[in-house]
């Protein structure tokens, strides 16, 4: 399996791949829009045949502030840990600009739960973070779970 960054080439596989689970009502839809002006956040998988397999996003919301989303792996190849990789570099890249807290909001908190996330109230992410949240279909009745991570330093030991 290679990883690497989304390039314009992907933008297709990567609509497909997240659209799909979206029509299943596991996350939610991206448009191509919302793709193209992400790509450079975004990280994909891909296989020996060079097909895209998997891809996350990392989105940089304030300081040292980031969202991990769009993950998706194609439904032959989840739980086989690409999930998790992908997860693991987008972080990685996000500690080399400085961020110090990732979150991510979420229908399966038990793959994040593994990367060490942990649960919070929604009103503990800053406001810049529900932006995005009025363009949802599901907004004012938002159903994911809202999760953390704290990096170095700027973990604490309250729970939040
Ligand atoms: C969620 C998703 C991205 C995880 O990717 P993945 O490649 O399957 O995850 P990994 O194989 O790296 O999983 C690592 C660990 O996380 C946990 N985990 C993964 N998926 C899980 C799930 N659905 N429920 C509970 N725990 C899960 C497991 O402990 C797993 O380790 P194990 O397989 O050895 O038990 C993938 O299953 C997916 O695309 N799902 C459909 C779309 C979706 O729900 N996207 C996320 C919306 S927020």
């Amino acid at each position: 399996m290679k990883y690497r960054k989304a390039t314009f080439a992907d933008i297709e596989a990567i609509f497909a791949l997240v659209n799909d689970y979206a029509g299943d009502g596991v996350m939610l839809a991206r448009s191509r829009n919302t793709l193209y002006e992400t790509l450079r956040d975004m990280i994909v998988a891909e296989d020996d045949a060079g097909e895209i397999v998997g891809v996350g996003g990392l989105h940089i919301l304030w300081d040292r502030l980031a969202e991990i989303r769009t993950m998706a792996v194609s439904p032959r190849l989840t739980r086989h840990g690409i999930g998790g990789e992908i997860v693991r570099r987008l972080m990685a890249e996000g500690r080399t600009l400085g961020v110090e807290k990732f979150f991510t909001l979420t229908y399966k908190p038990g793959f994040f739960q593994t990367l060490g996330f942990h649960t919070v109230t929604k009103d503990a992410l800053p406001q810049k973070v529900w932006k995005d949240c009025i363009d949802c279909p599901k907004f004012p009745n938002c159903d994911e779970i809202a999760m953390v991570k704290l990096d170095g330093a700027a973990e604490d030991t309250s729970g939040q």
